[in-house]
């Protein structure tokens, strides 16, 4: 998007210090010219980390962030720093309500990383609060930004592969689960929201949704119904491996999304096993290989006449994350509270449907992180 004036710049502030934290700086760092943007840039002027400013001015400086960026040893200081306008929360989900709670509560705005929160319930109060207080809100699921899914959805919503039926979307990472994560990392800890779904499956629901809800006129889009199955990793109850199958109205489409810890959507790494999402409609179908949160291969398979087999690929100047940040900025930039990528109320459905899923399979988390008090401490 070139543009000739000024480009609009936000200030980031970074709540923890963790793996994801630093991509996602790394990405902000990029010049956004790199990726065709002009009209948008980003600095990062503050870190905070739970455990020591130390901690977070290492972080700043591991990652080439300006000298006059602040560093916090505490999450409480970094959302009352006046210089920062948009606080990027990357803590565990487990964490996600308390400390998207605060940022709002210091009326900054907030981008929160996936999945969104423990619960419906616990997103459905950070939307009011961001309402109340008039704050941009937004989940970060990264991969609706990319230049193939916004192209797909459109390619979609066209009609050009007829009426959708059918969307299968898996995300499997195939781990050695006891000795990777033992009982304490944070994807099978329950004391964190650990387990497949919220941190896997989240990206193969994104894929389903977005063909057979997201593109929908926003009247008819409707809650699906949810039928699952869940396999819990024997030393923490965590769920490692989850399969939901959806059921759309109006159309009855399907939707069916899988994860799993134990095995792989791309054993050999060479996409031997195929696509790891089919959108399978009534002249053709649309097939993105995988992984599924960071999409960069997608083919058209024609049934119709009209369509053209395609096998497209994109390469992309960094990992990717920097196009929902581009996101926030206008969004900033324009006053809009919430992004159309991913709107509040498509949060909440598909936090309904994860609830859902996990009421089935009774999967319950400590009650101090299903809590919808606020604050609590230990956060
Ligand atoms: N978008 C993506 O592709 C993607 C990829 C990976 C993860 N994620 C999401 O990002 C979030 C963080 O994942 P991550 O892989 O970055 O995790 P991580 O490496 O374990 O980092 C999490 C950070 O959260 C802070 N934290 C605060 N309280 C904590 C506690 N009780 N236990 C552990 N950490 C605590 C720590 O930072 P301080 O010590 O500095 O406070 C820690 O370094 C998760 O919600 C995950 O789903 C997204």
């Amino acid at each position: 998007m070139a543009t000739n004036s000024k480009p609009y710049k936000i200030r980031w502030g970074i709540l923890a210090t963790g793996w994801i934290a630093g991509v996602f700086v790394e990405d902000l760092l990029k010049d956004p010219n790199t990726r065709g943007v002009d009209d948008v840039a980003h600095e990062v002027v503050a870190a905070a980390s739970s455990s020591s400013a130390e901690r977070a001015r290492n972080f700043l400086d591991e990652f080439k962030c300006p000298k006059s960026a602040k560093a916090y040893g505490s999450y409480k200081e970094l959302v009352k720093d006046p210089n920062v306008d948009i606080i990027y929360v990357a803590t565990p989900h487990s964490h996600h309500y308390q400390n998207t709670m605060l940022a709002l509560e210091g009326d900054k705005h907030v981008l929160c990383e996936k999945a969104f929160t423990t619960n419906a319930a616990q997103a459905k109060i950070l939307v009011d609060t961001a309402k109340k207080k008039d704050l941009f809100l937004m989940e970060a699921v990264w991969t609706r930004y990319f230049p193939i899914s916004r192209e797909l959805r459109a390619f979609a919503e066209s009609g050009k592969i007829g009426t959708i039926h059918r969307v299968m979307a898996d995300l499997s990472l195939c781990n050695d689960v006891e000795s990777q994560f033992g009982t304490e990392h944070r994807m099978v800890n329950m004391n964190l929201a650990g387990g497949a779904m919220l941190d896997l499956g989240i990206y193969s629901l994104t894929w389903v949704f977005q063909f057979l809800y997201h593109i929908l006129p926003p009247s008819e889009r409707k809650p699906p119904t949810v039928a699952s199955s869940m396999t819990k990793y024997s030393k923490t109850g965590a769920d490692e491996s989850t399969s939901i199958i959806l059921n759309f109205p109006p159309l009855h489409s399907h939707g069916i999304a899988t994860t799993s810890l134990r095995v792989a959507y791309n054993p050999d790494g060479k996409d031997t096993a195929g696509p790891a999402a089919r959108i399978q409609g009534t002249k053709g179908e649309i097939q993105v290989f995988g992984p599924l949160y960071r999409p960069t291969r997608y083919r058209i398979v024609p049934h119709d006449d009209l369509l053209k087999l395609e096998d497209v690929t994109r390469d992309i100047p960094g990992m990717g994350m920097f196009w929902e940040a581009d996101e926030c900025a206008r969004c900033l930039r324009d006053g809009k509270k919430q992004s159309q990528g991913l709107t509040w109320e498509e949060s909440i459905v598909i936090m309904d449907v994860m609830d859902e899923v996990r009421r089935q399979n009774k999967l319950e988390y400590p009650e101090k992180i299903e809590s919808t008090t606020y604050p609590l401490d230990g956060f």
